[in-house]
């Protein structure tokens, strides 16, 4: 089979961890047989600097005619300085919201190796597997009115709406509620329905939808109790839904639990199944050009891009396991080192997960 793989490296670590993932897909290739065309496109301040737009037109053409999309991160202290509309991270929202990637995937696995690598202690995290399913096109970051304006004495006041229609909510609702049908058949849906209107319409939705699911159990947390159980005892979880600046804050959370931000995969899918595939976490100037960043979040979004909208589960399974063996052999960026393991580049890092692929069987 032959497919067409958009890459936007964007900014900061972005390019070295995409180099690392289009190095595993040529690896993949060879194993499985398969053929990969690649594109390359500009997201972000890379693209404002070179059109002065975050969001070229000629990016989405090329996301537009690619059977997935593979994107590293986008920001930085250079760009912040700018307009709201000539933010890099206007472009990533642009590009999830024009291609309809309302269905945010964000699994936090533990692998077991890096029990020693979260902060929390080994027990609380161990055996860890969730999913949080974040809504990614909806709520506050798009609503309108928003904007910065002057009130009639002068001074300034900022505005964000958060809005969510029952559509938007049910679309995502029985995602959660598949995916949870797929996994352990418990649905949390994290909300705000004590203080906030779409929070209320959330949770009745829910609700409803719940009817058509009886074999799932569904039950509802307010988002602030969610982060503290995050962190409590996070196992209760098996698969949560939530919106999107609630997932956004929730992810990274769980993220920690896994050892670092630099494991956290996610993929966003539209309705037929079209996927943008990225590492959760941003573009981490401080150790951008450095050699310095974990591939593996980027290497496992890989993996998911295999799965969801290649539909190559063999690939996507022999992807996982390379991970899993590279961190068995004690391989270890610094993100995920415990004091004096020994510490590899990115580069060395997917070269370890292409040999582990390449041993594999
Ligand atoms: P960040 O995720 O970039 O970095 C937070 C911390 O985690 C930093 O210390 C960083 O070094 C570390 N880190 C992140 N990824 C790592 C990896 N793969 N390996 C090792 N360490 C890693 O978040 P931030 O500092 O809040 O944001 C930096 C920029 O990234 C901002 O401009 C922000 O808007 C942007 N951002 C982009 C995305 C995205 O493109 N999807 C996501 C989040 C933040
Ligand atoms: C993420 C990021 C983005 C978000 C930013 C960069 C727009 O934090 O992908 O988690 O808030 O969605
Ligand atoms: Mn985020």
């Amino acid at each position: 089979m032959s497919y067409r793989i958009l890459l936007l490296p964007g900014d900061g670590i972005g390019p070295e961890i995409v180099a690392e993932g289009e190095k595993l897909l040529a690896a993949v290739a060879e194993k499985y047989a398969l053929e990969f065309t690649f594109s390359r496109g500009l997201l972000g301040g890379c693209a404002i600097d070179a059109t002065g737009t975050p969001l070229p037109d000629e990016t989405l053409a090329l996301a537009r005619d690619a059977d997935a999309v593979l994107l590293g991160a986008v920001g930085g202290a250079k760009w912040d300085v700018g307009p709201a509309h000539l933010r890099p991270e206007r472009g990533l929202l642009g590009i999830r919201k024009a291609l309809g990637l309302y269905a945010n995937l964000r699994p936090a696995l533990l692998f077991p190796e890096l029990a020693g690598a979260s902060t929390l202690k080994p027990e609380v995290v161990a055996g860890l597997d969730i999913v949080i399913i974040r809504e990614l096109t909806g709520g506050i970051y798009f609503g309108e009115p928003r904007g910065v304006g002057t009130l009639p004495d002068g001074s300034r006041e900022g505005r964000n709406t958060m809005v969510y229609s029952e559509a938007e909510i049910e679309r995502i609702g029985r995602t959660g509620f598949d995916i949870a049908r797929r996994r352990g058949h418990r649905l949390c849906s994290v909300d705000k329905a004590n203080v906030l209107e779409t929070s209320q319409l959330w949770r009745e939705v829910m609700i409803r939808l719940g009817s058509e699911y009886p074999d799932v159990d569904l039950s509802h947390m307010y988002v602030d109790n969610a982060a503290m159980q995050l962190v409590r005892a996070p196992k209760q979880f098996d698969v949560v839904v939530t919106e999107n600046l609630f997932g956004d804050i929730l992810s990274d959370c769980a993220a920690m639990l896994t050892g670092s931000i630099g494991m956290l995969p996610s993929a966003s899918l539209n309705q037929t199944g079209f996927g943008m595939y990225e590492p959760v976490h941003g573009s981490a100037p401080d150790i951008a050009g450095q050699q310095k960043a974990n591939p593996l979040a980027t290497l496992l979004s890989v993996a998911m891009l295999l799965r969801y909208s290649l539909g190559e589960a063999a690939a996507a399974d022999g992807v996982e396991n390379a991970v899993a063996a590279v961190l068995r052999q004690g391989l270890r960026t610094a993100d995920i080192a415990v004091a004096g393991e020994p510490v590899l580049s990115t580069v060395a890092m997917g070269d370890a997960v292409v040999a582990a692929l390449r041993a594999g069987g």
